[in-house]
């Protein structure tokens, strides 16, 4: 199967006064689309700062990565910002969520970026709510909604608009395994229905059932790649 989204060689190191700190070290790795990729690791092993940088929201000293066959980093600032807008959604550790406003609103917000028609933003946002099993749950506001529903309505914004990149950055860590599951699923189904890449960074190795493939991650390499449950994997 293709690759939707290359890695080659990719280091950084963060430096804060005389500290340096070498997260990752020339990683290279290269993901398919229609499939769910979990990325394990300890903490401090350099998967939130891998997950940046395959989005194409921290730069990295040295080593390429492109998506769809497009170099990220020899785009212009603007070019890279309308690619991320068009092509990409995250999901952020703990929900992100605005707490004024309804689940349907939240997951709206990104469609009225993208400049849609109204018409076109509400019925996408209430097709993405039905996605994730939210629905009914369209008119509540975060206080109303369990740490599971918050985590499942931050998926609907972030899939609403069909990206075809899908980062999420340890969406379960806050839910019992029932929603746990409940939110891997949806991810699942990212990659399914929509053929989307979908990238979950975790340390939570109960989800590994329920991937496509398994890369575990120790100080900034790759220590195991695993392709599992008829999936393909990326060769090209
Ligand atoms: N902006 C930064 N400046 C300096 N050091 C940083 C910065 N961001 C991360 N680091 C350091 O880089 C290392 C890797 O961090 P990173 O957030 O990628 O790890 P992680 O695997 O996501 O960890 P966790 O599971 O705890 O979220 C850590 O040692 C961290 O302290
Ligand atoms: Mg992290």
């Amino acid at each position: 199967m293709a690759s939707a989204l290359v890695a080659e060689s990719v280091t950084k190191t963060y430096t804060s006064g005389k500290l340096e700190t070498r997260v990752l070290q020339g990683m290279s790795l290269r993901l398919a689309e229609r499939e769910l990729t979990l990325i394990l690791g300890p903490s401090g092993s350099g998967k939130s700062t891998l997950l940046a940088i395959l989005s194409g929201l921290l730069k990295p000293d040295s080593g390429n990565v492109s998506a769809l066959g497009e170099d990220l980093w020899k785009k212009s600032r603007a070019d890279l910002e309308k690619f991320r807008l068009e092509h990409t959604g995250f999901v952020f550790q703990g929900f992100n969520l605005f707490p004024a406003l309804t689940a349907l609103e939240q997951v709206m917000l990104p469609l009225d970026y993208l400049g849609l028609p109204k018409h076109a933003v509400r019925n996408q946002a209430l097709a993405s709510l039905e996605e994730v099993g939210l629905a009914s749950r369209a008119h509540l506001r975060p206080m109303e909604l369990s740490g599971g529903e918050k985590q499942r309505i931050a998926i609907a914004r972030a899939l609403a608009k069909k990206p075809q990149f899908l980062f999420a950055d340890e969406p379960t860590s806050a839910l019992d395994s029932e929603n746990g599951k409940k939110v891997i699923d949806a991810l699942h189904r990212v990659a399914r229905v929509y053929g989307a890449t979908v990238v979950c960074v975790s340390h939570d190795t109960r989800l590994a059932v329920d991937s496509d493939r398994i890369i575990e991650m120790m100080d900034g390499r790759i220590l195991s790649d695993v392709v599992q449950n008829g999936a393909q994997g990326a060769t090209a």
